[in-house]
């Protein structure tokens, strides 16, 4: 329910935000000028499974645009939804009801970057990949990487404090994000952009705003740590015959490529042929296997980290702990390689839409749920191949080295009894063996109201309390997150 205390829009706020905004692009206005068209994309999320109902999408271009803009919302109890690339998997970018869309989109420039410490500061709406191609230039690598990197912003990444493919080899954002520049409710510019590595002089409050989903205010600009980009990527793909052998090959690859390994990623079969299907391409081996690994080294010479990774493959074969595998041979290779495991969150909702669990589990349980879930939904009749059954698979993959597990329910529509069927149940399978709900989503819409099989009570009540001395008046990103 729409929450009354938020005031409606009006032609004199509309006004306003034209005078301050001053040019058309600016400003996308459904409530006179523009078409309910030019708004939908902002409404509407990744997976079409979230709608909302703004008719007023405001784009600053600055940071002092943002802090007016803010100010004027708070001052008039006019609720806002920060978005960045609107790639977020829970519902957290798009409107509920009529809340204003902040989007960062004209924020993206590079402010500055560093070749010695490797430290880039930029606006918070550059878009990852831009961020990227820039530091390859500079012979560095954005510290992050995932399958939205077209799409998604930094400031959307660190909002989410997104995970991604690398995330064993590089860390978290809440280690290599130096610094933020951010916007409160009230205007108030946080300006916490440092440069340094090592800061101890009291509370780290940058941290409230990486993974802070847009409920305390808006990151404007971030400073990070970037690594040296290394000279020789090689990637291989392999066959496991069941769960067990994805452990043990990870345990042999930490334990053989060590200081190279830069991802291993695990997806089932049934997610490998979801993607087949969906992209009409051919897997890269020949025969079918229950499992399939992804592994990627970056090192510093192409030599001995090939030999190093044939090494590994060698030994893992002669073992039996891996059945078939490819190493790429060239770049064009690698990425067809990666794009079996990329593809994956495109192919699972390319039938109609898909229901996400992004969960963090120990990692011998894991695959468990993928399982567990899947004769959960065949008893209640959900499943099958008919078009009759909304559910068309159950598929798990993920982030192995992070023991970060996706399940995703692949619907031929969204459908209220499959939501039932899997929620609360998910999640208390996630509680009895102490997971988190979120690995790397985060919460959003979709699992505020769940926040307490992951979260107890005090620590609830501590969040409720930052965001209520942050956001008294409750506008930013309303009916999200911790639910308030
Ligand atoms: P949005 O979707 O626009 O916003 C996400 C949340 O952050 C919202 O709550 C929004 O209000 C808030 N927000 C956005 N910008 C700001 C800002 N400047 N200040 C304050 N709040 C803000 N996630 C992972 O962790 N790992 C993955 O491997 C991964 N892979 C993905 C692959 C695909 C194909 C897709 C579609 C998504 C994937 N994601 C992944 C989800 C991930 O959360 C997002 O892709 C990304 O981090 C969100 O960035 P965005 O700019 O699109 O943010
Ligand atoms: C991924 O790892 O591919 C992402 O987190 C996206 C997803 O699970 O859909
Ligand atoms: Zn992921």
């Amino acid at each position: 329910k729409r929450n009354s205390k938020f005031a409606e829009l009006t032609p004199e706020h509309v006004e306003y935000f034209q005078s301050l905004l001053g040019s058309e692009s600016a400003i996308i206005d459904n409530t006179s000028s523009a078409a309910e068209d030019d708004v939908e994309p902002f409404n509407s999320d990744w997976m079409r499974k979230y709608r909302g109902h703004t008719k007023l999408v405001l784009k600053p271009e600055s940071t002092e645009q943002t802090s007016k803009i803010l100010k004027y919302c708070n001052d008039n109890m006019l609720a806002v939804v920060p978005q960045g690339g609107n790639t977020g998997l829970v519902g957290g970018s798009v409107p509920v009801f009529d809340e204003i869309v902040i989007n960062l989109s004209r924020m993206n420039k590079i402010r500055s970057f560093d070749d010695i410490s490797g430290i880039l500061v930029a606006d918070a709406g550059v878009i990852l990949e831009i961020a990227d191609n820039f530091l390859a230039e500079k012979n560095h690598i954005f510290p992050l990487d995932l399958g939205a990197k077209g799409s998604c912003q930094i400031g959307g990444n660190v909002a989410t404090n997104a995970g991604g493919l690398r995330l064993l080899r590089y860390g978290s954002l809440h280690g290599n994000v130096l610094g933020i520049e951010a916007v409160l409710p009230d205007g108030t510019i946080v300006d916490d952009l440092s440069k340094l590595r090592k800061n101890n002089t009291g509370y780290d409050l940058k941290h409230l705003f990486i993974g802070g989903e847009g409920t305390i205010g808006i990151i404007t600009a971030i400073s990070i740590l970037c690594p040296q980009r290394s000279q020789a990527v090689n990637v291989a793909y392999f066959g496991l015959e069941s769960f067990e052998k994805v452990q043990e090959a990870f345990k042999e690859a930490k334990g053989q490529l060590s200081e190279i390994l830069s991802a291993f990623e695990m997806m089932d079969g049934e997610s490998q042929i979801l993607w087949k299907k969906a992209k009409n391409s051919k897997l890269p081996l020949e025969g079918e296997y229950p499992f399939y690994c992804l592994i990627e080294t970056s090192g510093s010479n192409t030599e001995h980290d090939s030999e190093k990774l044939q090494s590994f493959l060698e030994h893992v074969m002669d073992r039996s702990i891996v059945s078939d595998g490819v190493v790429a041979e060239n770049q064009t290779q690698a990425a067809s390689l990666w794009s079996c495991r990329e593809g994956v969150p495109e192919a699972s909702q390319h039938w109609g839409g898909v229901y996400k669990y992004d969960v963090s589990l120990p990692i011998a349980e894991m695959y468990q749920l993928v399982i567990d879930c899947r004769k959960h939904l065949s008893d209640k009749g959900l499943i099958g191949d008919e078009d009759s059954f909304p559910i068309i698979d159950a598929v798990g993959y993920g982030h192995m080295g992070d023991a970060n597990l996706h399940l995703n329910v692949c619907v031929r529509r969204y459908d209220k009894a499959v939501e039932k069927a899997l929620e609360p149940w998910v999640y208390q399978w996630i509680a009895k063996r102490n997971g988190s709900i979120s690995a790397e989503h985060g919460l959003g819409i979709a699992k505020a109201p769940f926040v307490g099989y992951s979260k107890n009570a005090t620590l609830i009540k501590l969040m409720k309390q930052i965001k209520d001395l942050y956001d008294p008046n409750g506008i930013m990103n309303p009916y999200k997150y911790i639910g308030v």
